[in-house]
């Protein structure tokens, strides 16, 4: 349970998580609702089957514990020290650590990423809603593949559905954050973490008897370089910040309230493989229906739209299956949102003394315009391309390839260069083995590999 005593001194922080986390698991429970959603069952499938599958899911496992777990880990001590919003916290142990306010902008650059982020996050929340209602009116039940690819297409292929669906996802989660009742969300994501985990072994259930399984596990399993770029390594990169929900400040912001005595390791070890056993799962299952069913791995941000209702179409029960998947994953996605529309609007607040409902519908309102690229990526603009391809493929690229990637980078070198050794070692609980091999991780092995990728996609060292 969670306590809500403000704090006296507290006046600038209008944060919805005032308070103390009263347990590890509570906290466990609110970072992992923030990290398992789209980005596992969606997104995580769609890029490992575009980047030829196993050698990608190798450097996304190894960015995953060597990048993202001291990444948060350094995000976990650094939000706990400031017990601020990630802006002024910045800006505050920028000064305390002998360095300087301007570390603030590292801040903002969350909140843009974050609303970019949200900006399609949002678009595809909508499709997951609209699933509902198809999956409730049994428009799977017995449908060939052809069949399902023509739902996929003729629904994102009309601009009105897809907005429509968006300003659905963006209201509800505007309003939810201008209410600032996500509160009594962290109960909901509870169940509801457990509950998608139970309906994904369920379902690989399924698919280890549809045929398909053993070329699922040997297309996830097998490395074959070859197949993998240099961009699909950053890709790998910026989707383990992205999983993660790193570079944005969103875990800084959770951690203000997390108690002194509750240990950084255990906390941020349990999110990181909660989150990556879903996403692993999520991919078993995919991939085994995928070549269960002769399709394409490389479908791109259709898989899972087609392949699940394929095999939710064809298995008994499939409607109530296929109903509950949706609702579960929109709720998925409705907590990860939360988390990255939350520091803007508490900024908003803060800083320009609006209220929440203002702030909520101001920066709501920014991001649900900028998504309405994004939305009509799929239809109208679908051959307006630019640069990577598509609005929706540019936001994507800048996001986790450019910007969360390189917010991971500073968010390192402040924890491992600019913070002293005795700041860092306090907040990790002591000077041991384990605080030395994440001071190894945070200076050395995590800036390099980012910096090492980066510039190897970009075409800078090849
Ligand atoms: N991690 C979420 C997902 O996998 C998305 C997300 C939530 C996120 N908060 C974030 C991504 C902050 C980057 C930064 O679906």
């Amino acid at each position: 349970m969670m306590m809500f005593k403000e704090e006296e001194n507290g006046t600038a922080l209008r944060f919805s998580l005032h308070g103390h986390w009263s347990s590890r698991l509570v906290f466990v429970f609110a970072v992992t609702g923030s990290a398992v959603g789209l980005g596992n069952i969606w997104k995580f499938p769609y890029i490992a089957g575009q980047n030829g599958g196993g050698a990608f899911v190798l450097v996304y496992l190894v960015s995953v514990f060597v990048i993202g777990l001291p990444v948060m880990m350094a995000e976990i001590l650094i939000g706990r020290r400031g017990r601020r919003n990630p802006i002024a916290t910045m800006a505050l142990l920028g000064e305390e650590e002998g360095s300087s306010r301007q570390w603030k902008w590292l801040g903002f650059m969350g909140v843009v990423a974050g609303s970019l982020i949200l900006s399609y996050y949002s678009v595809i929340g909508g499709w997951t809603l609209a699933y509902v209602p198809k999956s409730i009116a049994g428009a799977f039940t017995g449908t060939s593949a052809a069949e399902v690819e023509a739902i996929y297409a003729g629904f994102t292929g009309n601009w009105l559905s897809v907005v429509i669906a968006h300003s659905v996802f963006m209201g509800i989660t505007i309003l939810v954050v201008a209410r600032g009742v996500e509160r009594g969300l962290e109960q909901a994501v509870r169940f509801m973490v457990p509950a998608l985990l139970l309906l994904m072994l369920i379902l690989l259930g399924y698919a280890v008897t549809s045929g398909g399984f053993a070329a699922g596990v040997e297309f996830m399993f097998t490395p074959d370089f070859a197949a993998l770029t240099w961009d699909g390594a950053l890709q790998a990169i910026g989707q383990a910040f992205f999983t993660l929900s790193l570079g944005m400040g969103a875990v800084m912001a959770y951690s203000a309230y997390l108690p002194k005595e509750m240990s950084i390791r255990r906390a941020s070890t349990s999110v990181v493989i909660a989150d990556t056993a879903i996403a692993l799962l999520a991919g078993l299952v995919i991939f085994s229906l995928v070549f269960a069913n002769d399709l394409d791995p490389a479908e791109g941000p259709g898989l899972v739209f087609v392949i699940l209702p394929l095999a939710f179409g064809q298995m008994a029960g499939g409607v109530f299956f296929a109903t509950v998947f949706f609702v579960l994953l929109g709720f998925a996605a409705f907590t990860s949102a939360l988390g990255v529309l939350e520091p803007g609007v508490a900024w908003v607040v803060e800083r320009f003394g609006r209220s929440r409902l203002q702030a909520a519908s101001l920066v709501g309102g920014v991001i649900w315009a900028l998504g309405l690229g994004t939305a009509l990526s799929f239809n109208v603009l679908a051959d307006f391309s630019f640069l990577r391809g598509t609005i929706y493929q540019n936001v994507d690229y800048l996001t986790s390839n450019v910007m969360l990637p390189v917010a991971g980078l500073l968010i390192t070198f402040f924890a491992g260069w600019v913070m002293c050794r005795n700041s860092t070692s306090e907040e990790l609980g002591g000077a041991g083995t384990s605080y030395k091999a994440w001071r190894l991780l945070a200076r050395y092995v995590a800036p390099a590999a980012i910096v090492l990728v980066f510039l190897e996609a970009v075409g800078i060292i090849g």
